[in-house]
């Protein structure tokens, strides 16, 4: 339970009951000579920055040696950002140590795979499980929560810094001994762990704790279910130091919510943010929009996906970018008008907060070359003009959006991090496998088709859902396996696909065929998987194409319908794509190759006409337009964001227009001008279809 007095999303400083966007950036003024200060916080205002994240790398000026500290600087500035109107959302500053540290304690560096130290010179170099790291942290933590716990301009604590993203896997003996202990308290005692690790494989029985080990570089795979382990193990290392970091900040000062920024994009980190999510007082992601085709439906899959681990309560996009990164091989700027679609799109899935990194472009280091706020070409630029205008879109044109909540969709798309860890590994049928992008693949087909889809985390409460599509969901614990069963036979229509149902939580295969508690839903048995080499395909008798994977299938029940058959290969007349319908109304559909993205469209389509559920959007518009929706008391907001390079009509659409994005920056106030540009974004306020449909779960809560 959270501690009395803790809150779920910021504590504004001025007017705090008065619901809006948060509006910032990171803020690293310790680059940066006083004289400059004066100009950010007048810039700042002109941009409508409202919020600045604070601190995240300040640790060397701070405490500049063991005993001895430096708030004057931060003391000043946070006195000044409050006087200006602008919150902060202060980190806790631990996330490079400074070189003092490191020089005398060497034992805090990670230790990798191969044995190699992690030096410092970048950052991030610290053990997870470090008690000497864990011990200066919460000292660091301490003093700067007993002395801004109180400041009025103190919105959020913010921990550490992308916990993980750097220092995810560390082998070192701090790891080991850490990695043992989490083993006896997840097994009780060796006979359990040797089961679960199949131990008597190889020859791997352990008979003495000791002789437990991280696993380093071994002459061949290593145990699976040891980097199975290893994987949740790490993952939950890091959630302790976000949870002792936490304790310290809600002692010192708990009304303040804490946060961390997660980074749900790309392929995902290892870190469990399903798990963390339930650490925070509200979620913040940062995220890196992809260059070139499928960046924007990538980025609306995280953002829909960072709302699901929010639970539909407003989540905090921490970090995104005005323009090139400098971590590419190349680092393209963004094209015009890009930079409000992207900011909008993550507002279109929840984001009630809309940062940067960072405020001022760097002069020296190694994100010099990354973009800003303030572009080194200053304030007369055309960076600024788009920021200054996102500022005023967020504050006067969408103001009565902040607070809306997502309105659940009738379809859920599941991730499942540890399934996505575990198919990743070595000693597979096939390395192609990619549980994220599969996921990804199946979310493009939602949009292609035009229907909205709500992305959750397994734990989340998707039972209510008239169609999940849960996508090579390969470690299908028994409990899991249960909510399937219980799910399709309340009536729920459940699409997976290949490599799903295959282990249970130990890794071990499920008995008597594939794809084990499965089978009988789906009404068939794998007999053998077929993965498909790099490069090539398989034809199904529909048309369809299929990679990465096949699968030899035997139809077990009557009542499975086969939707296609292969048509080529050694699985020529086999199964490939089947339904299974059951008593009650719901369905089992089984999906056994990744198939192309029209025939996964079509294939989707039937099975959502099934489900009964149809396109919110106009027949036309399916598929060029994305639809987002947000809903509040009185009203929805309908946010649509282009997918295509032609122009697109909106004008027919009902609502009210907001805003829309046309070219460079906005079309202004007073709305969109009827025409969709390419990457452009516009919102509307419609009447209200169900008044108070809410999402499911409640708000994530940090335990205590
Ligand atoms: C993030 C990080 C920021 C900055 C940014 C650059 O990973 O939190 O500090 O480095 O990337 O894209």
């Amino acid at each position: 339970m959270p501690l009395a007095g803790s809150r779920d999303w910021l504590r504004w400083p001025h007017d705090p009951d008065r619901p809006r966007f948060a509006y910032g950036a990171d803020y690293n003024p310790e680059q940066w000579p006083r004289e400059v200060w004066e100009e950010d916080l007048r810039l700042m205002r002109r941009a409508g920055v409202n919020i600045v994240t604070l601190g995240v790398f300040s640790w060397s000026r701070l405490q500049p040696g063991p005993d001895t500290w430096d708030f004057g600087w931060l003391d000043e500035l946070m006195d000044r950002l409050y006087g200006n109107g602008i919150a902060v959302d202060l980190a806790t500053a631990t996330a490079s140590p400074p070189a003092w540290l490191t020089t005398a304690h060497p034992e805090v560096l990670p230790v990798t795979r191969t044995g190699e130290t992690v030096w410092p010179g970048a950052r991030q170099h610290w053990r997870p499980t470090s008690p000497v790291f864990r011990r200066y942290a919460l000292e660091l933590a301490g003093a700067l929560a007993g002395r801004y716990g109180g400041h009025p301009a103190l919105a959020a604590w913010h921990v550490s810094n992308e916990l993980g993203c750097h220092n995810f896997y560390d082998y070192s003996d701090d790891a080991a001994a850490a990695f043992r202990a989490w083993l006896r308290d997840r097994y009780g005692g060796l006979d359990g762990l040797n089961h679960a690790w199949g131990t008597d494989f190889w020859s791997q029985r352990y008979t003495g704790w000791d002789q437990i080990l991280p696993p380093r570089l071994a002459a061949s795979h290593a145990n699976p279910t040891q980097q199975l382990d290893f994987t949740r193990f790490s993952s939950d290392a890091l959630r302790d130091h976000l949870r002792a970091e936490r304790e310290v900040l809600r002692r010192a000062a708990p009304g303040i919510p804490v946060t961390t920024n997660f980074m749900v994009m790309g392929d995902l980190a290892g870190m469990n943010y399903a798990d963390w999510a339930h650490e925070v007082d509200f979620v913040s992601n940062d995220h890196y929009v992809q260059p070139g085709p499928g960046g924007a439906d990538e980025l609306s899959f995280s953002a829909n996906l960072t709302g699901g681990l929010a639970r539909g309560r407003p989540w905090y996009l921490m970090e995104h970018s005005t323009g090139a990164v400098n971590w590419r091989r190349v680092n393209p700027p963004k094209a015009p008008g890009q930079l409000a679609r992207d900011s909008l799109l993550h507002v279109a899935h929840g984001a009630d907060a809309v940062c940067f990194f960072q405020w001022r472009q760097s002069a020296a280091g190694a994100e010099k070359y990354h973009s800003a706020m303030l572009p080194h070409a200053g304030p007369d630029s055309p960076v600024f003009r788009d920021v200054t205008e996102l500022g005023r879109v967020l504050a006067e044109d969408l103001a009565e959006v902040a607070g809306t909540w997502r309105l659940p969709a009738r379809a859920a798309l599941v991730f499942d991090w540890e399934s996505s860890w575990a198919v990743r590994r070595d000693s597979l049928p096939s390395s192609l496998l990619d549980a994220h992008r599969e996921a990804l693949d199946w979310y493009t087909a939602f949009l292609d088709a035009g229907v909205r889809v709500d992305v959750l985390p397994t734990d989340a409460a998707w039972e209510g859902y008239d169609l999940v599509v849960a996508p090579l969901l390969h470690v299908l614990p028994g409990p899991t396996a249960e909510r399937l069963h219980g799910y399709v036979a309340g009536g729920g229509h459940l699409v997976t696909t290949y490599f799903s149902g295959i282990v249970d939580e130990n890794d071990h295969i499920h008995p008597g065929g594939h794809p084990g508690p499965l089978r009988d839903l789906l009404g068939l048995r794998v007999d053998e998987f077929a993965p498909l080499p790099e490069g090539t395909c398989v034809v199904l008798d529909d048309g369809g194409i299929g990679t990465v994977w096949s699968d030899r299938i035997t139809v077990t029940a009557p009542g499975t319908e086969v939707w296609a058959r292969y048509a080529d290969g050694d699985l020529a007349g086999g199964a490939a794509v089947t339904r299974r319908s059951v008593p009650g109304g719901g369905s089992a559909c089984y999906v056994s190759t990744r198939l192309d993205g029209g025939h996964r469209t079509a294939l989707l389509e039937r099975l959502l006409a099934g489900a009964g559920i149809g396109g919110e959007l106009p027949e036309e518009l399916r598929g060029r337009v994305e639809l987002a929706v947000r809903a509040g008391e009185g009203a929805e907001y309908h946010f649509l964001a282009s997918r295509t390079d032609e122009p697109v009509k909106i004008g027919h659409l009902p609502g009210v227009p907001l805003t829309g994005t046309a070219g460079r920056g906005s079309a202004g106030r007073g709305g969109d001008a009827g025409v969709l540009p390419p990457r452009g974004i516009a919102v509307r306020r419609v009447p209200p279809r169900e008044a108070g449909r809410r999402p499911a779960a409640g708000p994530p809560r940090a335990s205590s």
